[in-house]
């Protein structure tokens, strides 16, 4: 099938390169002629696991192409997905449809024959009827179909849940958006993955009922975690115990410095807005959204408080300032507040991160960044693992602490064993754990 991907960022890429991968002809569109010019040069703008030799492949094959020429990428289309961005729109956190709508217009006027368009942007239920009207509006003589295919992979493991997802949801009342919708997905038919067609609306909420669920899910744990401090229990072993129940299961009950990124923060508050629109009060998720803001907040108490209670004129070393492993993306990361806040105490702040400081620095104007783990340790009253890179994993703790003023190991991932940062001398403290 012919596809035009309107968006090249994060999903976008992934979802084009993916595509083109199962045998279909690509055209991955941005507006931004810095990102496509860097694509088209083989640079990657993004740091995804195996996403370079998956670009690099179907570039060869010519399955795959990069272009700022939406109008020509569309008018060859078959089916022309929006993976542009829905931020956090400011002052009132609704998500903000302004890049959808724009696109929706740019893509209106250049479809050619039939067309199913697709939202795979995570966007509020309801939008696929507005995109429909501007299209339908924009161009009455146009055959179209729109339908809501949202999108569920991760960074940092976007290519194997691309390929291998749970299920694929498809919105649409349309038979012939449904067909083309099946043959696009054909070549994952092999995995089985469930295809799962609902109508628009279900469609679009069920993303933000999943994102919703699972922030619930960190924010739960999290919560949990404070609590085990307080009685001497270990959060491991509590998150273990309830996830053996297979009506619980063991995913996403990891403790840490709250959840971030570019989705979960942003979609729980846009479905809160949305709900509160309805007369529809989601409260847990609006709990969900104020615990894990009061949680990032709460994890500069925990270092100033190993250092004694102030770290006012002291060095405090950060080691991963993305929001998880394996991405580059500092969207809403965690440690975006520790680093405010912990500056705002009057520490001077080191960090290190394996791919995320080239979108940190410009974030982050004040803080240090170093060449790697050791480096960022050399004179810290305290070192914070904020990001759970496998590098972090089995640092060489005897040299760590040779380095520091002070043997302060604050593990807001629970990547080391108590006992044995204990042993190597180190005061330690981290989440949920006696
Ligand atoms: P992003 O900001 O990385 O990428 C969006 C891209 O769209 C940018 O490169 C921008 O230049 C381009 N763009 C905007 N308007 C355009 C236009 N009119 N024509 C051509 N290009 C245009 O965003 P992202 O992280 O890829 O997220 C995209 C959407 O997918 C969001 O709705 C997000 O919630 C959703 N989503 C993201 C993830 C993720 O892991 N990042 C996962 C699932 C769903
Ligand atoms: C999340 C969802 O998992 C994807 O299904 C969805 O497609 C995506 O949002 C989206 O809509 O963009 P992502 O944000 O890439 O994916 O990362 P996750 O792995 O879900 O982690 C989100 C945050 O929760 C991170 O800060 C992570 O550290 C935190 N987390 C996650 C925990 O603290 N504990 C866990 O057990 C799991």
């Amino acid at each position: 099938m012919k596809i035009a991907m309107i968006g090249s960022g994060y999903v976008g890429l992934v979802s084009g390169v993916c595509f083109a991968d199962f045998g279909h002809q690509v055209a991955c569109v941005d507006k931004d002629e810095g990102r496509i010019g860097a694509l088209l040069r083989g640079e990657i703008p993004i740091f995804e696991p195996g996403l370079d030799a998956l670009v690099e492949a179907n570039l060869r094959s010519r399955r795959l192409s990069f272009t700022t020429d939406l109008a020509a990428a569309v008018a060859e289309a078959e089916v022309v997905f929006l993976a542009v961005g829905t931020p956090s729109r400011r002052g009132d956190g609704f998500a903000d449809l302004s890049y959808i709508y724009a696109a929706a217009r740019d893509v209106a006027r250049a479809i050619k024959g039939f067309t199913v368009v697709v939202t795979k942007s995570t966007v509020p239920v309801g939008t696929g009827d507005e995109v429909e009207r501007i299209i339908a509006e924009a161009r009455p003589d146009a055959e179209f179909a729109v339908c809501s295919n949202p999108e569920f992979l991760r960074e940092g493991a976007a290519i194997s849940d691309f390929k291998l997802p749970d299920r694929i949801v498809v919105g649409t009342g349309d038979a012939r958006a449904r067909e083309v919708m099946s043959e696009v997905y054909r070549p994952l038919n092999l995995n089985q993955p469930p295809l799962y067609f609902v109508d628009r609306r279900s469609a679009e909420l069920i993303k933000y009922a999943a994102n919703s669920f699972l922030a619930t899910k960190v924010a739960f744990i999290n919560e949990m975690a404070d609590l085990c401090e307080k009685v001497g229990a270990d959060v491991q072993d509590v998150a273990r115990g309830i996830g053996m129940d297979k009506r619980i299961g063991p995913k996403f009950l990891h403790p840490g410095p709250g959840f971030g990124g570019s989705c979960f923060p942003k979609d729980a508050l846009a479905l809160v807005k949305t709900a509160q629109d309805h007369d529809a009060p989601l409260h847990i998720v609006e709990a969900v959204v104020a615990a894990n803001d009061r949680r990032k907040r709460a994890m500069a108490k925990r270092i100033v408080a190993a250092c004694g209670g102030s770290v006012r004129g002291k060095t405090i070393g950060l080691l991963g300032l993305a929001f998880k492993l394996n991405t580059d993306d500092m969207r809403d990361a965690p440690s975006i507040s520790i680093v405010t806040a912990l500056q705002d105490a009057g520490a001077k702040v080191r960090a290190y991160d394996p791919k995320a400081m080239t979108q940190a620095r410009p974030i982050m104007p004040d803080v240090t960044f170093c060449d790697d783990p050791y480096d960022c340790a050399t004179g810290a009253e305290a070192l914070a693992m904020v990001t759970e890179w496998d590098e972090f994993r089995a640092l060489d703790l005897t040299r760590i602490k040779s380095l520091m003023a002070a043997p302060n190991l604050i593990d807001l991932r629970n990547i080391y064993r108590p006992a044995d940062a204990r042993k190597h001398g180190f005061s330690y403290s981290s989440i949920g754990r006696p």
